[in-house]
């Protein structure tokens, strides 16, 4: 396709548009999952879970053509084999009120949480859990319908590592509960649980492509630039080695069962060895930063969007964006992320979908209520959503299907 006219930046025809979300950060009422139970109780979040006719009312006011959304497997399986057929039809009343308003549904399966029946079996560690996620996987596409989209899992290396291997997230009440059961601090259930998550991955593209064959399938994966300080020849290899474990080795493992590839994109890390201390090798750039101290770095996406090239699929942005309680400097950032992206179009990357994280404000794991990720403003004592400006300059661009530069 022709990509310019003169001073604009177009997008393909059926590109799709979207913002994202995932049930435990916005739904509110969740307290049988893990995250629930190592204190990290996210109340009534943005109480999603009653208000999402009127949140997609203003996902449609941003001009969006699609929405990702996660399913809740603590609500769908809240005992063992025990299948709430209630919770299922409040899914498929959400898919169907997105379509009502013309939105494709993307389906995420797992994003981060766990029943708390399942933590107990020993979680991702044990062998067993490829064949637990199985079963939530066959009921949960049965039972629904007009979904083509599926997530199986979320950003599956950044959620080993953050749970076994720095363990940053802290789920020391979960241990003091019921024991040691599945969260050791060590490199071993970290390999573990990232083989027992890519085992889920396989089996779950098959049954799903068993129960739709028409479905697409892929994973939500969370890649990072590594940049080598000053290009010296042991930081490049360090950072080689970096984004083959991170960036690449899940992806490797999957590429025959893959539709295509969903990247989650947010961070630019510079590498410089350090003997000394090997975790202050890492650092972030000098850029400026959003709320969180990420640096904000849109030439990044097209770094990491250039080494998918090899898998030759298509991609979909399933997510992208920054906390700014200010709304500073969102606006700014969409755009310049988008020009990066639309310059690997221009480079032959089948991008196909850019999807803002995220729709509104919401519970951000470990960092709670404060990090200020949305299009909308959430005021968390009555609830009440605002539009920020920046969700009138995405707004634009999804309708008009292009930038201007
Ligand atoms: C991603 C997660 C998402 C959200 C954003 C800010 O890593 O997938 O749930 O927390 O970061």
């Amino acid at each position: 396709m022709d990509f310019r006219d003169k001073n604009k930046l177009k997008f393909p025809q059926d590109f799709f548009w979207g913002t994202a979300t995932s049930a435990y950060q916005v739904e509110g009422g969740i307290k049988n999952n893990d995250w629930a139970a190592a204190g990290y109780d996210a109340g009534v979040a943005c109480d999603h879970y009653h208000r999402y006719e009127e949140d997609f009312d203003l996902a449609k006011s941003l001009n969006n053509n699609a929405h990702r959304f996660s399913i809740e497997w603590s609500r769908i399986e809240p005992e063992e084999g025990k299948f709430n057929q209630k919770e299922i039809e409040h899914y498929q009343k959400v898919i169907d009120a997105l379509k009502r308003r013309n939105f494709e549904p993307f389906v995420t399966l797992h994003h981060f949480t766990n029943p708390i029946w399942f933590f107990k079996k020993g979680e991702w560690t044990k062998k067993e859990s490829v064949k637990y996620f199985a079963r939530y996987v066959k009921t949960v596409v049965k039972n629904l319908k007009g979904v083509r989209f599926w997530i199986t899992v979320n950003e599956p290396v950044l959620y080993a590592t953050l749970v076994y291997l720095t363990a940053e997230w802290p789920l020391q009440l979960l241990i003091d509960k019921y024991g040691e059961v599945a969260r050791k601090k060590n490199l071993i259930s970290t390999i573990k649980v990232t083989r027992n998550l890519i085992r889920a991955h396989q089996n779950a593209y098959k049954i799903i492509h068993k129960i739709c064959p028409d479905a697409q399938v892929g994973i939500a994966k969370h890649n990072i630039y590594f940049e080598p300080y000053k290009n010296k020849s042991l930081n490049r290899v360090i950072s080689g080695i970096s984004r083959y474990l991170w960036n690449k080795y899940f992806l490797n493992k999957i590429k025959d069962c893959q539709d295509f590839i969903g990247l989650n994109y947010y961070r630019h890390t510079i590498v410089n060895l350090n003997l000394g201390n090997l975790k202050e090798s890492f650092s972030e750039g000098e850029g400026a930063k959003n709320d969180l101290g990420w640096e904000i770095y849109p030439r990044g996406i097209y770094r990491v969007l250039m080494e998918l090239k090899k898998y030759n699929k298509p991609i979909y942005i399933t997510e992208n964006g920054l906390a700014d309680a200010k709304d500073e400097k969102r606006a700014r950032f969409i755009i310049d992320h988008l020009k990066w992206i639309h310059k690997a179009m221009e480079s032959g990357l089948d991008v196909r979908g850019y999807f803002y994280w995220s729709l509104m404000d919401n519970f951000e794991w470990a960092e709670g209520f404060k990090p200020r990720f949305g299009l909308f403003e959430v005021n968390y004592k009555t609830l009440e959503r605002r539009a920020r400006s920046s969700s009138k300059v995405y707004a634009k661009i999804c309708k008009e299907n292009k930038l201007y530069l």
